[in-house]
């Protein structure tokens, strides 16, 4: 009986304990059904509230932890008045398995709705790559062409893609009757000046420049008034290239210097050969054809049944554009050159089609990574 006075004496022990510290057992010796069964109620309203897992961990802690308020009523079961005491034990376990299962559900809401999960993602699942991106065709010919003649002493040299009507064509020895100072052929902007047809007033301004000699090769876009199809194209890239000496260059030292570049750029058994052409900038001209690195020369669809592509243009330099830069063309000679791009990007990695090259098709342009 002094059990009963005592806790009587004491503060409720169920509203005590619902603040964090547990109470001794004795305090729980009067406690009947519905009080136990208002606590579950006040639990599963905590654990439906909760917002987060640390939030729901408190809740657990407070009425189902080691020394949480499931822990003091179990063990102040035993004096409890027997006639309560099954009912109490009953609504205890009650208490027990609704909390357990609400924290349970809520622990995996939370979970699926990203907050209070500890990663918030799925750290097994594959990620979203990005795949590495390739150099397209056209900067790889440029590249390999560039360090191809590097390693001849040729370095680099880029000039403006919008031209003076001087620079890509007075000083190349262009008279203004050619066809290629047509307003159909080329696209001239109201200032005077034209987007450049070719690279070749890289070479002019190369010279206006830098005093002889001259090693330079000038890669860059060139603009025509094509009508475009799987082989012309209104934009498209050149590279050029100069040798000027103070002395004599002939068209053998061309020659040897394009056969090099045609076996480093297609294959060891590329030939070459020199056609004659007209150039208004060199003289002589010639057109120069490599052998069809498809069928090793001996004809089939890519050379037309040939055994030879046309690669580049050439020629030794005319004595008049070297005194239009100021050069004495008795004193110094030279040759330059002139090839397409897309052409050799096309020859070279079997394109049938140069608009595949500006569609931007990330599958089409992966094949040349
Ligand atoms: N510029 C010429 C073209 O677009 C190609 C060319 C030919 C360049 C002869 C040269 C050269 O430097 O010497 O067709």
């Amino acid at each position: 009986m002094s059990v009963w006075v005592k806790t009587h004496t004491l503060p409720n022990p169920h509203t005590h304990t619902l603040g964090l510290r547990a109470k001794p057992a004795l305090f729980y010796a009067d406690m009947n059904a519905k009080e136990i069964s208002d606590i579950r109620s006040r639990a599963l309203a905590e654990a439906e509230s909760a917002k987060t897992a640390e939030a729901l961990e408190t809740v657990r802690i407070r009425y189902l932890g080691r020394k949480g308020l499931l822990q003091d009523v179990m063990k102040g079961l035993k004096d409890v008045d027997p006639a309560e005491r099954a009912e109490v034990g009953r609504e205890a376990n009650a208490l027990k398995k609704n909390l357990d299962t609400l924290l349970r559900q809520r622990k995996s809401a939370l979970d699926q709705s990203g907050s209070g999960a500890p990663l918030g993602f799925d750290p097994t699942l594959p990620g979203a790559w990005r795949e590495p991106g390739t150099p397209h065709p056209v900067s790889r010919v440029i590249e390999d062409c560039v360090s191809i003649f590097a390693r001849l002493g040729f370095t680099v040299a880029e000039g403006p893609d919008i031209e003076t009507r001087y620079h890509n064509f007075e000083a190349l020895n262009t008279p203004a009757h050619h066809p290629s100072l047509d307003a159909l052929d080329t696209f001239w902007l109201d200032t005077g000046a034209c987007l450049r047809t070719q690279t070749s007033p890289v070479q002019i301004r190369v010279m206006e420049s830098v005093a002889p000699p001259v090693r330079v090769v000038t890669p860059g876009r060139c603009y025509r008034r094509d009508t475009t199809d799987a082989t012309h194209s209104a934009n498209f890239h050149q590279i050029e290239g100069l040798y000027v000496e103070r002395g004599p260059v002939s068209l053998a030292d061309l020659k040897s210097l394009l056969a090099y570049f045609a076996r480093e750029m297609m294959g060891s058994h590329t030939d070459v050969r020199f056609r004659p052409h007209f150039f208004p900038f060199t003289e002589p001209s010639v057109e120069c054809d490599f052998t069809c690195h498809v069928c090793g020369g001996r004809g089939c669809r890519v050379c037309k049944f040939s055994g030879w592509i046309e690669i580049a243009g050439a020629g030794m330099v005319d004595p008049r554009v070297f005194r239009k830069v100021g050069y004495d063309p008795e004193t110094v000679s030279g040759y330059a050159w002139g090839m397409g791009v897309e052409r050799i990007a096309m020859v070279k990695y079997g394109i049938q089609d140069i608009r595949t090259l500006y569609e931007n098709d990330a599958r089409f342009l992966a094949q040349f990574g």
